[in-house]
């Protein structure tokens, strides 16, 4: 029996069902996220109210690994959009008592919500889902594979702080290899014209990169040099195998971002982290604090870029500023 309970839609601005990651997305999906999550931004700057694209309509927010800044500013982004949320973790949700995901997630449709946030240690299970579910699916972070809507609020912080984005030379500094954050910005801004580099310990750069054209450092003193972005990854200590890993003191000599890392680069280089820091490992204090750090604009940009893709996604019209950048 057909367990579909709507039909999929893809007549919405951005000409997709799902947000599964950045690979399968061209320039002007992503142009159209970024104009409509600035439009958002000159709005709450200006105090005016959001459209109220998702009123009457339900987001479930389906956690299955631990998160502060992408299940909350999904949250804030459907209610400024005049939306309802439903947020279900591993633990309080049936699937502690064995029930499959997909079962999980097809009882969840079965109440008729209109949109799945999933965040979930295995890659590729917000694809079976979307395989499977009607409504569409959000992919707010799958194991070591994606991580789109990061992306996004990446480019947009990007876009604030550098304006145009083609010939711009980023370097993602750490643990690439169980990076979601990494392969998502990678694609994504390659979509865009950067130039994207990657540094780390050999055992945490994995042998496609050099594919996927991107420069590959071992030496970070070398790497920071004459680049416009600095991408800090978080050390996933939950994820790595002890035999492969430096101890922290280790890591932090040889790839932590301190002031004497900073005074290497650009004069104006743009130091990025997607959270949480482990303060003293891959970034000392004084520089996740620093001129140069914009962490936490990047933590309000993940609220309008999720909103501009709830917005898109539920057939929102596409909304941009008129006056040129
Ligand atoms: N950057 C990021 O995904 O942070 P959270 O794990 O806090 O959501």
């Amino acid at each position: 029996m057909e367990t579909r309970t709507h039909a999929p839609d893809h007549r919405n601005a951005l000409q997709v069902k799902s947000i599964l990651g950045t690979e399968s997305l061209k320039k002007d999906q992503l142009e159209k996220i970024l104009d409509c999550a600035f439009y958002f931004r000159s709005l709450r700057d200006q105090g005016k109210p959001f459209p109220a694209t998702l009123a009457n309509k339900n987001t479930i927010l389906l956690f299955f690994e631990a998160s502060t800044r992408t299940r909350s500013s999904f949250a804030l982004a459907a209610k400024n959009l005049g939306g309802n949320t439903v947020a279900l973790t591993k633990e309080a949700s049936s699937t502690s008592k064995g029930e499959t995901l997909l079962d999980t997630a097809r009882t969840i449709e079965a109440m008729r919500p209109d949109i799945l946030v999933l965040r979930h240690p295995s890659a590729g299970s917000p694809h079976h889902l979307d395989k499977h579910l009607g409504i569409p699916v959000i992919n707010a972070g799958d194991g070591f594979h994606e991580h789109p809507t990061q992306a996004f609020l990446d480019l947009m912080t990007i876009r604030e702080f550098k304006g145009e984005m083609k010939g711009l030379k980023v370097l993602i500094v750490g643990d690439i290899a169980h990076s979601r954050v990494a392969r998502s910005d990678t694609y994504a801004l390659q979509t865009m014209g950067a130039e994207i580099s990657v540094c780390g310990p050999p055992t945490l750069i994995p042998p496609q990169m050099e594919r996927m054209k991107v420069k590959v450092f071992h030496d970070l003193e070398q790497a920071v040099q004459g680049q416009d972005v600095i991408i800090v990854l978080r050390v996933q200590l939950e994820r790595l195998n002890p035999a492969q890993n430096p101890s922290p003191g280790e890591y932090s000599r040889f790839y932590g971002i301190s002031a004497a890392i900073v005074e290497k680069c650009k004069k104006d280089v743009l130091i990025m982290h997607p959270g949480p820091v482990n303060r003293g490992v891959e970034l000392s204090p004084d520089v996740a604090d620093g001129p140069h750090s914009v962490i936490l604009n990047q933590v309000g940009n993940g609220v309008l870029v999720r909103m501009a893709v709830l917005h898109l996604l539920t057939g929102g019209e596409p909304l941009k500023l008129k006056e040129d950048r």
